[in-house]
């Protein structure tokens, strides 16, 4: 058993949970500064910081109240992400994590933000090793193989841009807010496919990605069409980008589980996992081509920064008792 706090702030978001046993949410709250980056097409790290030391307290009594308790006192342990991210802004919520741990007499738990978001199907599913998991996120873009709780094996990643970057560079270009993912999925469904956009690395023999390339042609194409005067049409331009990445990620999905077949379950994590067409193109090609795979992808809010993910991986840790002591510090490249 055990009722944790959890706290993340590695980006721009603020949040705490409280979550029991690693899998249910007793409270989840995400206090979000996007309205504050919108206007810079960006998060700018210093902006960030100040608005978690605004929140983090207030997010953390907000957070205890809905779980229905009097007092932190009440929770068996306090974990908090370590990394990655900005370093001011996850230096926030550990200064708060180790005061309530210190305060309380709670063991401190660190707990890595991209395990969060494996971790955060846990909060729907129990999961099920060996797990593959596709993170797809604003800075991330990996293939990992779990054969248990706690290992991670990354086995293919971006040799260069996240996917979730990709998009919202493509977006900020075509001037739709930040953070544009979700605005180039809508217009993507919108749109056919009419432009032609490589499908970096679908070829090579590996399990990694590449993303670079295919924002530049993208870009490319607004830019050169900007000169001659022609018009392009930005849903169509949408749908043609999505339906590369798309391909390419499924493509590399289903190759990572023809290397592995002792995959019982594929978790896809990551705030790209928001995205309609790589869910339904998971869903419906490992449904024709690994039945016997559970597919497990997260609710749209669940998919983002929140603290229920760090809430749902620190569970085992805490059963292991893989604590941490009050001179942790920031890991903003911290890898899984
Ligand atoms: N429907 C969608 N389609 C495509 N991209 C999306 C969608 N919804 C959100 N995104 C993208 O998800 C990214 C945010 O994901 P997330 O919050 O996990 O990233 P991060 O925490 O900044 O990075 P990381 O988790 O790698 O440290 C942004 O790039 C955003 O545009
Ligand atoms: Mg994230």
């Amino acid at each position: 058993m055990s009722l944790i706090l959890a706290i993340e702030s590695s980006c721009d978001e603020t949040s705490v949970a409280v979550i029991e046993n690693g899998s249910l949410i007793k409270s989840n709250i995400v206090a979000s500064q996007i309205k504050s980056h919108m206007r810079f097409g960006g998060v700018v790290p210093e902006v960030a910081s100040r608005h978690h030391v605004e929140q983090i307290t207030q997010v953390i009594d907000h957070a205890v109240a809905d779980a229905g308790l009097t007092s932190v006192d009440e929770v068996d342990a306090i974990a908090v992400t370590q990394g990655p991210g900005l370093v001011g802004a996850l230096l926030v919520g550990l200064t708060a994590a180790k005061t309530l741990a210190f305060v309380h007499e709670k063991p401190l738990i660190p707990v890595n933000h991209l395990a969060g978001h494996i971790y955060a199907s846990q909060l729907i599913e129990p999961l099920a090793f060996p797990l593959l998991a596709l993170i797809a996120s604003g800075g991330h873009t990996e293939l990992v193989y779990m054969a248990q709780d706690g290992s991670f094996e990354v086995i293919g990643e971006t040799q260069d841009d996240a996917v979730g970057e990709a998009y919202d560079k493509i977006g900020r270009m075509l001037e739709l807010p930040y953070p544009a993912g979700k605005y180039m999925d809508q217009l993507a469904q919108e749109g056919v496919e009419s432009y032609q956009i490589p499908r970096a690395m679908l070829h090579e023999d590996n399990l990694d990605f590449s993303f670079s390339g295919m924002k530049s042609a993208v870009m490319n194409l607004i830019h050169n069409a900007r000169q001659r005067g022609d018009e392009i049409v930005p849903a169509d331009l949408a749908t043609s980008f999505q339906n590369a990445v798309v391909d390419v990620l499924v493509e590399k999905t289903v190759r990572a589980l023809a290397e592995y077949p002792d995959v019982r379950q594929f978790v896809l994590a990551g705030g790209v996992a928001a995205n309609s067409g790589l869910r339904e193109g998971l869903k419906s090609r490992l449904a024709t081509d690994y039945p016997d795979v559970a597919v497990l992808i997260p609710p749209l809010n669940l998919c983002g920064d929140n603290a229920a993910m760090i809430g749902a991986a620190s569970h085992h840790l805490f059963e292991q008792g893989r604590f941490g002591d009050l001179s942790i510090n920031a890991k903003p490249g911290m890898m899984l």
